[in-house]
């Protein structure tokens, strides 16, 4: 049963500083009818993701801000429930960007089949979509790591960063990952992989500590977050080192920028490749990246752990919760239910 309203949260505020409730606003609005060419879907899952924090800003980033008043944008992983498109069919499991509302109309565009045979259809927003492909061009090309390198990844236990370590295994190197509680440390060593990890919250030295985990020093480092870690990273690379500057969760909430890296002389004297990226210049790639990836998957030489929270409601403290590194694992929204969800699921809800 489609019903007629469904919710939807809204723009409400442009955040100073960590985005609160009052910065979303949400409302009932009448479910859309698809006209010829689209399609009706009711969305399972909602991703939750670092970079709506800069979405939610009208500072000038790489693609427009969502304005006051619209609905939130964000990845989704849905359910065709009406067509009226020779494409999409009714009980077709979809991934688009469709925002943080319960039923979106789509045309097709952006939208990809999602393939429930294959892997938890949730998936489709973390080790098999978006986060997934980030590691995975961000370590392979921008990185390029060696076999016997040691690559350093911050936010490890993360979407990004927890299969980041394990493709840097995957190609013979060291890995050692940042994270900031001794749980997260205990999955990505224990679970993961990762041959080190560092506390950076707890530990008093974090020059001592990325000494004993990298005796050889730094060749890849791999950076989710900006900031203090970078800057104690850059005192450890090796000569022809790469920074792949995926993310800067460090600095998305202040009012005032952290100046670090401050020592540019590092860059310098080791002659230091500093890169950033943005997943989509691998957009060309995506079918060979989610081949590779899902391949590891389905053999269990990638694992991947989520963390799910019910309801729309619960959006925009989730979102908190990620931003403030409560999160353990790829944050994701159940909006309702999953039409595919096995019973034996690794997940975790809460
Ligand atoms: N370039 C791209 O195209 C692209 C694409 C996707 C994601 N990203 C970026 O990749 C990074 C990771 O994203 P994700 O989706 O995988 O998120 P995630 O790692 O699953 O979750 C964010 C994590 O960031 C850490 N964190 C939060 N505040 C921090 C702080 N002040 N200092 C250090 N760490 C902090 C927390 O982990 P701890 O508890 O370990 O601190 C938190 O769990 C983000 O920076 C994101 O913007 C970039």
């Amino acid at each position: 049963m489609i019903p007629r309203t469904h919710r939807q949260f809204q723009l409400a505020a442009r955040p100073e500083g960590y985005p609160k409730d009052s910065d979303f606003r949400m409302v009932e609005s009448p479910v859309p009818e698809p006209r010829p060419g689209e399609f009706l879907v009711r969305i399972v899952y909602l991703s939750l993701d670092p970079y709506m924090r800069g979405r939610m800003s009208d500072a000038r980033s790489y693609v427009p801000p969502v304005a006051l008043g619209d609905v939130m944008e964000g990845g989704t992983v849905g359910e065709v429930v009406r067509s009226s498109h020779p494409g999409f069919a009714v009980g077709d499991i979809v991934e688009g960007r469709l925002g943080w509302q319960e039923y979106a109309v789509s045309s097709g565009k952006g939208v990809r089949k999602v393939d429930a045979s294959v892997a938890p259809i949730s998936t489709a927003l973390g080790v098999l979509g978006m986060p997934g492909l980030t590691a995975y061009f961000g370590l392979l090309e921008v990185g390029q790591p060696k076999a016997g390198e040691t690559v350093v990844v911050s936010a490890a236990s993360g979407a990004v960063g927890g299969l980041v370590g394990q493709i840097a295994k995957l190609k013979g190197c060291r890995a050692v990952g940042l994270a900031g509680s001794d749980a997260k440390v205990r999955y990505i060593t224990e679970e993961l992989g990762y041959d080190a990890g560092i506390n950076y919250r707890t530990t008093d030295d974090l020059d001592a500590a990325l000494s004993g985990a990298c005796p050889t020093g730094i060749d890849v480092y791999f950076d989710n977050v900006g900031g203090r870690i970078t800057e104690a990273v850059s005192r450890h690379v090796n000569m022809f080192a790469r920074f792949a500057i995926c993310g800067l969760i460090s600095q998305y909430n202040l009012t005032e920028l952290e100046l670090a890296p401050r020592n540019e002389r590092f860059v310098l004297v080791n002659r230091v490749r500093i890169q950033g990226f943005l997943v989509f210049d691998f957009a060309a790639r995506y079918k060979e990246g989610l081949a590779e990836l899902t391949e590891w998957v389905q053999d269990g030489r990638v694992r991947y752990r989520e963390d799910i929270v019910d309801g729309l409601e619960r959006a925009p403290g989730a979102l908190l919760d990620l931003l403030q590194g409560r999160n353990f694992g790829k944050m994701l929204v159940r909006v309702g239910p999953d039409p595919a969800r096995s019973e034996t699921s690794r997940s975790t809800s809460r």
